[in-house]
C-alpha cells in the first residue's frame, strides 16, 4: 500500500506501464526524454477522452464545427503569430554542472518550499517580484532573484549561474532536398494557428454566423528544456483546442461563459470539485487580454490542465497583415444603439485549450485506488481504476467459467453479439478471481461469466467493478445493461 502522495504517483506511473497505458518512448534504446508512447489500454482511454471532448464541443453545439489541419504550416504563420520572436522560456545554466534550468521554475520551486515552511509573506513577495520581472521581461532581475534566494543547482550544489537567456521552444526542420534558410519550417507548437488560418474557409464553406467556433484535436511540439513529471511536460503532446469567434465588445461575456462551461465538462466525470481550481494569469501571453487556467490537484500540487484565453483580434489581425488577405467578417445584424448593421470587423476570439495528455494523467490518478479488502480472516487488497464507464478502455470482459463443456464457445457467441458496440476482452486463463483483478486494474466496469447454467437458461453472472456485487441476468439483456452504463448521456 502507498503511504505518501509521492508513492502513489510512482505507483500510478508503474501501473500505467504494467497495464499497457503509457510506455517510455524508444524504451529498448533507453528512452527519449519527455516523449512517451500510449499502449493498448492507453490509446483506448485517450480516444475516449477525445470523443468526450469532441461530442461536448462539436456534436452538442450547432455553432461549433471541427477541423483537422496539417502539422506543417507556412513558416510566416509563426512570424505573424509572434512565436518566432516571442515563444521562449527564460533559461539559466549552472556553470559547474552544465545543467540548464527554467529560471521561473527555479523560483517557483523556491516559492513552494517557502510556502511549505509556513513563510507565506516571503513566498508572496517573491511571487510578486518574479511576476513583475517576467512581465517586464527583465532577465537580469530574474537572475538577481535566483542569487538573492541562494538557489543552488541540485546537481552541482553550487550557485555559479550564467546570465538568464531566452530560449525558443519551437522545433524547426527543413523541407525539400536543399538545406537552405528559406526552407526552414516549424513543427506547430499549438494547434490554434491551424484554426486561425482556416477561419475564412470554414466560415464561408460552412456559412457560419458569428458567434461560432472551430475545434481541433492534434499534436503539438515544444522543445521543453525541462522534462518533468511524466506526461505533464512533453516534447510531443496533444491539444484539444477550440477558437470561438465573437463580435468585438462581447468577448468578456463569452470568456466568462466558456470558463464556466469548461469546468463543468471536467466535473461531469464525477471528479470532486475541490480537486479543481481556477488560476488567473498575471503574466498574459502576447496575444491575450484575459486568461484563466483550470488547474487540477495532482500528487505534486495544483497544475494547469486547460487554459481559457481571450485572444482579442490579435491572431486574425496579424494574419491579415502578414498574408495581406482580408480576415474580416460582415455582420448583418443591426446594432440597437446605431440602428445600423454591425458591418465589417475582425472577430475577437475566445480560446479553450486543453492538454489531452494532462487530462489523461489526471484521469488515471483520479481513478487509481489501492483498496484494502482485508477481513478478520484474511488480508486482501486490489488495485482498481475507478474510471468513469464512458472512459474505460474495455467496457466488459467475458469469461467462460472453465475451458471445457462448450463454455468457451458460448462465451465467444455472446462476445460476438456485443463486440460491434463495445470494446470487449475475452479471458479464459486463470481462476475467475485473478481475472477479476486484472480487469479491475484496467478499469473494466463489467465482468461477465458464462457457466453451466448459461447453457441451460441463457443467463450469465455480471460482476460490477466498483461494488464487486454479482447478479444473474439474461444474456440477451447485456446489450442494454452495458449500453446504459457506458452511454455518453450519463455525462453530456
Ligand atoms: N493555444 C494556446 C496554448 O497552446 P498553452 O497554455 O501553451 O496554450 C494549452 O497550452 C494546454 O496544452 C496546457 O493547458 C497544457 O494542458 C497543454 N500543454 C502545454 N504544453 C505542454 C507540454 N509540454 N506537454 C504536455 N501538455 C502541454
Amino acid at each position: 500500500m502507498s503511504n505518501t502522495t509521492e508513492d502513489i504517483f510512482k505507483n500510478v506511473i508503474a501501473h500505467a506501464k504494467e497495464y499497457g497505458f503509457v510506455f517510455p518512448s524508444s524504451e529498448i534504446y533507453d528512452g527519449l526524454s519527455a516523449v512517451y508512447d500510449y499502449g493498448q489500454n492507453g490509446s483506448e482511454l485517450k480516444n475516449n477522452l477525445k470523443t468526450y471532448w469532441w461530442k461536448a464541443m462539436v456534436q452538442m453545439n450547432d455553432n461549433i464545427v471541427g477541423i483537422d489541419s496539417a502539422i506543417f504550416m507556412h513558416p510566416t504563420i509563426w512570424k505573424a503569430s509572434g512565436h518566432v520572436d516571442g515563444f521562449s522560456d527564460p533559461m539559466i545554466d549552472n556553470k559547474d554542472s552544465k545543467k540548464r534550468y527554467r529560471a521561473d521554475q527555479l523560483l517557483e520551486d523556491r516559492i513552494a518550499s517557502l510556502d511549505e515552511e509556513g513563510k507565506t509573506s516571503e513566498a508572496e513577495e517573491l511571487q510578486l517580484e518574479m511576476d513583475n520581472a517576467l512581465k517586464a521581461e527583465n532577465l537580469p532581475r530574474l537572475r538577481e532573484l535566483i542569487i538573492e534566494q541562494n538557489i543552488k543547482c541540485p546537481v552541482s550544489g553550487t550557485a555559479n549561474w550564467t546570465d538568464v537567456r531566452q530560449f525558443n521552444l519551437m522545433f524547426s526542420t527543413q523541407v525539400g532536398a536543399i538545406a537552405d534558410e528559406s526552407d526552414t519550417i516549424y513543427l506547430r507548437p499549438e494547434t490554434a494557428q491551424g484554426i486561425f488560418v482556416n477561419y475564412l474557409n470554414v466560415q464561408k464553406s460552412g456559412r457560419m454566423k458569428i458567434p461560432f467556433g472551430i475545434a481541433q484535436i492534434g499534436k503539438a511540439f515544444r522543445n521543453e528544456v525541462i522534462a518533468r513529471q511524466f506526461i505533464i511536460r512533453m516534447r510531443e503532446f496533444e491539444q484539444m483546442e477550440m477558437q470561438f469567434f465573437v463580435r468585438p465588445g462581447t468577448q468578456r461575456e463569452w470568456f466568462d461563459k466558456w470558463k464556466e462551461t469548461r469546468l463543468k465538462w471536467h466535473l461531469a466525470l464525477g471528479t470532486a470539485p475541490e480537486k479543481y481550481r481556477y488560476h488567473e494569469h498575471t503574466k498574459l501571453a502576447h496575444y491575450a487580454d484575459a486568461a484563466y487556467d483550470i488547474e487540477f490537484n495532482f500528487p505534486f500540487g495544483f497544475k494547469e490542465v486547460e487554459g481559457i484565453h481571450s485572444r482579442t483580434d490579435f491572431d486574425l489581425s496579424q494574419h491579415e497583415k502578414f498574408s495581406r488577405k482580408k480576415m474580416q467578417y460582415f455582420d448583418p445584424e443591426v446594432d440597437p444603439e446605431t440602428g445600423k448593421p454591425y458591418g465589417n470587423y475582425v472577430p475577437y476570439v475566445i480560446e479553450t485549450s486543453i492538454g489531452l495528455d494532462r487530462m489523461f494523467l489526471l484521469t488515471l490518478i483520479n481513478a487509481y485506488e489501492e483498496e484494502d479488502l482485508s477481513t478478520e480472516e484474511r488480508q486482501d487488497s486490489r488495485t482498481v481504476l475507478r474510471l468513469h464507464p464512458c472512459l474505460a478502455p474495455v467496457k466488459a470482459a467475458i469469461f467462460p467459467l472453465t475451458k471445457k463443456d462448450g463454455l468457451p464457445e458460448k462465451a465467444r457467441e455472446i462476445m460476438d453479439s456485443l463486440k460491434l458496440d463495445f470494446n470487449l476482452q475475452y479471458e479464459e486463463k486463470d481462476a475467475i478471481g485473478k481475472r477479476y483483478r486484472r480487469q479491475d486494474a484496467i478499469g473494466t466496469p463489467f465482468c461477465i461469466t458464462v457457466d453451466h447454467q448459461t447453457l441451460e437458461d441463457n443467463t450469465v453472472t455480471i460482476r460490477h467493478r466498483d461494488t464487486m456485487a454479482q447478479e444473474r441476468v439474461p444474456a440477451d439483456q447485456l446489450d442494454k445493461i452495458i449500453g446504459d452504463l457506458v452511454s455518453w448521456k450519463n455525462v453530456l
